[in-house]
């Protein structure tokens, strides 16, 4: 599961989540960074899942623990990569938790699905959840808006060049097919 949705999302995603999952645990939640609309629901998440694994950063990791949440945590880092039956997920440093700490994005190498998480944003015009995109125009249009920092941000741009997804699964607005 990437990411719960705030904590109202939650109560209705989890059915949704128990209907594909059914009998079988929730075994990994990842968490790209502690803001409400990422991991707003986490108290649910733990309550019906509580051996689920949070995949997130160390400074994550750290904010969980200091907001009370007895969660069993994952720590990943850039470089890192965890190889699940069909998964392959590769991380990428993002300065997005509080004092531009890092937060985490993730690719899945297998499906070439990219989560954004608040990174890549379109809004959502005329119904459409899914629109054409071009991978290097999404990351050259990355600025001091998403990132403040100049050096990070541009460091990531680079890392993030050396992807090429096939789908944007963005945390706000239209997912882009790229
Ligand atoms: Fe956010
Ligand atoms: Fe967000």
């Amino acid at each position: 599961m990437f990411a719960t949705g705030n904590h109202a999302q939650a109560e209705w995603i989890l059915p949704q989540v128990k209907s594909i999952l059914g009998s079988r645990p929730l075994d990994y939640l990842f968490i790209s960074h502690m803001e409400a609309d990422e991991c707003g629901g986490i108290a649910p998440f733990l309550k019906k899942y509580p051996h689920v694994k949070v995949i997130c950063s160390s400074f994550t990791a750290q904010e969980i623990k200091g907001f009370g949440f007895n969660a069993d945590t994952h720590i990943v880092d850039e470089g890192k990569t965890i190889r699940m039956g069909d998964l392959e997920l590769v991380f990428f440093r993002y300065p997005s938790e509080v004092h531009l700490h890092d937060g985490m994005l993730v690719f899945e190498r297998n499906s070439g699905v990219f989560y954004s998480s608040d990174l890549m944003f379109h809004h959502i015009l005329k119904g459409e959840k899914v629109i054409r995109s071009e991978w290097v125009k999404e990351v050259e249009s990355i600025d001091s808006s998403n990132i403040a920092d100049e050096s990070r941000r541009e460091r990531l741009k680079k890392d993030l060049l050396s992807i090429m997804p096939k789908f944007i699964a963005a945390g706000h607005g239209s997912c882009s097919l790229v």
